[in-house]
């Protein structure tokens, strides 16, 4: 049986990348130190197969058993967070990854970075593609978690060409799912909850720059097969197909069925105007491409936001 270590695996997309690993047949090792993430997120996980260790991966690890596989996705990673904690981000980032990488390298097992189309700042080129270099302010409040995975990616090329650790990078585009947290300031959990809440929606600028969301169980399908794949460099995973935020407001004021309105409120600081990932690269070596359309993706999370609002 093969073996998988998680970091950040009691997070949002961590506890459904270690639902799906169970599924396929993987033992588990889930390691976080729920700064953002919850213990509640992995309850529903009964099986001997699943070890979670509560640790902060900054900090050194030893692990008796030899792992496989190693997904490194522990990091603050809504801006609500990483603005509360620049330093944690930034210390995830590079201490984190550098001691991930050194388990790895020890293991002989294959490391995948969770990177990020943040990676791209305020992109100057639309869609994205991996070969575009990025737009990033360095000492703008988002610069900690943006400059933090653009080192993660850098050492993990490291230690792939001079350690010859089998590395991939996966740049997720923004992602949306049941287990996002009601609070984390994230666009659709904040818009669902005014909209159920019958609130109005906060829309920040005049809502015409654009979001692409990928529905989460498309966004693990695509990190697994990224994982399993042979292609060391970075690689898109998200949903091409784009909305502005006005528009995004207005469908789900429409499938929640809301009297909600939309209200104005000013553009953060460094708030990218566009994001839209060039999947070409995803499509031609992972034959992947995402399968669950917005509606049925909304649906879904706004079930599961109904069930926490009123369980
Ligand atoms: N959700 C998205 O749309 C998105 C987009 C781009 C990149 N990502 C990346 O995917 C990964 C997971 O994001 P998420 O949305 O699930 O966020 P999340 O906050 O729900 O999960 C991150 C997890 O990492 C844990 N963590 C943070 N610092 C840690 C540390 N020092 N040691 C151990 N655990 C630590 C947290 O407790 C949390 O459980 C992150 O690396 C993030 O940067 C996510």
């Amino acid at each position: 049986m093969k073996k998988a270590m998680v970091t950040g695996g009691a997070g949002f997309l961590g506890s459904h990348l270690c639902d799906l690993l169970l599924a396929k047949g993987f033992e588990v090792i889930c390691v976080d130190n729920l700064i953002t993430g919850s213990e509640q997120n992995i309850a529903h996980i009964k099986t001997d197969k699943f070890t979670f260790i509560k640790h902060d991966v900054t900090k050194p690890l030893y692990l008796e058993d030899n792992i496989d596989f190693l997904f490194q996705l522990a990091s603050p990673a809504s801006p609500i967070d990483y603005l509360e904690l620049p330093i944690q981000t930034l210390k995830v980032g590079a201490l984190g990854t550098h001691n991930m990488l050194g388990i790895a390298k020890e293991h002989g097992a294959r490391f995948l970075l969770a990177s990020t189309s943040e990676v791209y700042g305020d992109p100057l080129v639309n869609p994205q593609s991996e070969e575009y270099w990025g737009n990033v302010n360095p000492i703008g409040p988002r610069g900690v978690y943006d400059e933090a995975k653009r080192f993660a990616e850098a050492i993990t090329m490291a230690y792939h060409r001079y350690h010859e650790v089998d590395t991939r990078v996966v740049r997720i585009f923004n992602t949306y799912g049941p287990r996002m947290r009601l609070n984390d300031g994230r666009v659709v959990p904040n818009f669902i909850k005014q909209a159920l809440g019958g609130e109005d929606l906060t829309v920040y600028g005049d809502g015409s720059q654009t979001r692409s969301f990928c529905y989460v169980r498309d966004e693990i399908d695509g990190i697994y097969r990224l994982m399993m794949s042979d292609y060391s460099h970075p690689v898109n995973i998200g949903n091409p197909e784009e909305h502005t935020i006005l528009e995004f407001a207005e469908i789900i004021i429409r499938i929640t069925g809301s009297s909600s309105r939309i209200s104005f409120k000013d553009l953060p600081v460094d708030d990218p105007r566009q994001r839209k990932p060039d999947i070409t690269k995803a499509r031609k070596l992972l034959g992947w491409e995402p399968k669950v359309s917005l509606e049925q993706g909304l649906k879904e999370t706004i079930k599961y936001f109904k069930d926490v609002l009123e369980p």
